[in-house]
């Protein structure tokens, strides 16, 4: 039980990574407040945590809105007395390159990809400074390393929130607040499926494609990423601040010849 009685906030929970991820800190003994935008996804998180026989509770809340995630947090805060642990999951993609973007486009990405970090960081952070403890996992990804085409409006945010993580760890470090980042490389889940079908003629081509972009040849499952942020919430990772964790069958530092 890795993540014995914490508190643990995940954004974007409805779905992919962040639906895996709750699955696995309720299974590690986690309180798990799901969020979503979309309540669909949340409820059916929320139902498998509990079948399961853990502990959930979802919470609807849009993460660029401060009233919104304002409200989430002292719904949480009311309901448990605090958070240990937030993971800002949540997140698009953004396919393009620049002048291939509406303005529009751009500005959602930018949007929901950084201002839905900031907004559950300002609101979470007073509570854990008080108590001078906390973890804080940012979903960045391994296109902040290196170049990737027609993703322009993508890359700009997780490099952001690459960039964000390291300032926010010097600040919170007195606190004792962990601030990482989880870089995964290509995960197969809806966000991926959806790119695919919207962006190839041939999506199993492209599958067999982004397969051969990665050292493992396949492609990462969510549980892969659930499970970094699992060492990442935990006390396991106490020594780490301010970092980078890979996720991305060899993507970054590997190459394929
Ligand atoms: N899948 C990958 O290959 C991959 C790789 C690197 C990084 N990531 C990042 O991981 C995160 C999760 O990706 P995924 O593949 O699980 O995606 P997904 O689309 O399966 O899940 C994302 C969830 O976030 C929710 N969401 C979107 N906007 C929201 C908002 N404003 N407020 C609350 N919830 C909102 C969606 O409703 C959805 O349930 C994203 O930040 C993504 O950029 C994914």
């Amino acid at each position: 039980m890795r993540l014995h009685d914490k508190i643990t906030l995940i954004t974007g929970a409805g779905s992919g990574i962040g639906r895996s991820s709750a699955l696995l800190f309720a299974k590690e003994g986690a309180t798990v407040i799901v969020n979503d935008l979309v309540e669909k996804g949340g409820l059916e998180t929320v139902e498998e945590i509990h079948q399961a026989g853990g502990k959930a509770l979802f919470i609807q809340a849009d993460t660029t809105d401060p009233e919104s995630v304002k409200a989430m947090v002292d719904q949480a805060i009311e309901a448990y007395g605090r958070i240990d642990v937030l993971f800002n999951n949540a997140g698009v993609s953004g396919i393009g390159a620049i002048h291939e973007v509406e303005p529009e486009d751009w500005d959602r990405v930018i949007r929901i990809n950084i201002r839905g970090v900031f907004l559950p960081c300002k609101y979470v952070l007073p509570h854990m400074m008080d108590r001078r403890e906390g973890s804080i996992i940012n979903m960045s990804s391994c296109i902040a390393e290196i170049g990737l085409g027609r993703r322009a409006s993508y890359s700009a945010t997780k490099g952001a929130v690459l960039s964000l993580t390291k300032s926010m760890q010097v600040d919170y470090a007195p606190y004792q607040i962990r601030v990482n980042a989880l870089l995964p490389g290509t995960i197969l889940t809806p966000f991926v499926e959806n790119y695919l079908r919207t962006s190839y003629d041939d999506p199993e081509e492209a599958i067999q494609s982004l397969k051969k972009r990665q050292l493992s040849g396949d492609l990462g499952r969510p549980e892969d990423v659930a499970k970094a942020a699992l060492f990442l919430a935990s006390d396991d990772s106490r020594f780490m601040m301010g970092s980078p964790l890979y996720i991305d069958g060899g993507v970054v530092f590997g190459k394929n010849a």
